[in-house]
């Protein structure tokens, strides 16, 4: 089924639990003692969320959020976002840490800062699995960073290539005529 699909293994397994593993330390180092809540954004956040919420040993909350961005191709994000479905919680005065499974041109990000900056949380800071820096086009502030990438595209562990892919366990390089 990934012939076709795959050129490369760019991360695999273990070094990526490893990694979520180092992360989960980090927040709950930093969110000792505060009301911390995780913004899972959906789809492509939802396997590094679930194995990260596993490695943080304080008390938190997770809620989801959907959306989509329109206009771009398969490979490409277009920056324009529309919420397709939002949180349920209230998070004005909560310590909300957005988790993320890749930031490339940062568009997304920079939307989804803006947005949920308007409702007044404590603190509102990104958690993300994946960052491709020389994709970037909107600064936007990373607090926590799995792996910086080069500028390929990748598919697994939540992201998708067509919408799927999503499951494979590893972070792999897609195929330039697949
Ligand atoms: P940005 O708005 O350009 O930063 O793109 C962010 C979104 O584009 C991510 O949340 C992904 O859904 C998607 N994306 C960007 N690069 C990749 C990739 O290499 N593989 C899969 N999805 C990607
Ligand atoms: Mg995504």
């Amino acid at each position: 089924m990934l012939e076709g699909i795959l050129d490369h293994i760019l991360i695999d397994e273990t070094t990526l639990q490893r990694r979520v593993a180092e992360l989960g330390q980090a927040v709950s180092a930093d969110y000792q003692g505060k009301d911390l809540m995780l913004v899972c954004v959906l789809k492509g956040g939802v396997a590094f969320l679930t194995d990260l919420m596993r490695r943080i040993t304080v008390p938190h909350e997770i809620d989801f959020m959907a959306i989509s961005s329109y206009g771009g191709q398969r490979t490409e994000s277009s920056g324009v976002v529309r919420i397709l479905m939002d949180l349920h919680a209230d998070i004005a005065g909560r310590h909300v840490l957005l988790v993320e499974d890749i930031v490339d041109s940062g568009r997304t990000i920079d939307y989804l800062l803006r947005a949920l900056q308007a409702r007044n949380p404590a603190t509102l800071r990104v958690c993300t699995l994946l960052n491709k820096p020389c994709r970037r086009v909107v600064d936007v502030p990373l607090d926590y960073i799995g792996f910086d990438i080069p500028d390929d595209f990748v598919l697994g562990y939540g992201l998708d290539y067509d919408e799927k892919h999503r499951n494979l366990p590893f972070i792999g390089v897609l195929k330039q005529d697949g």
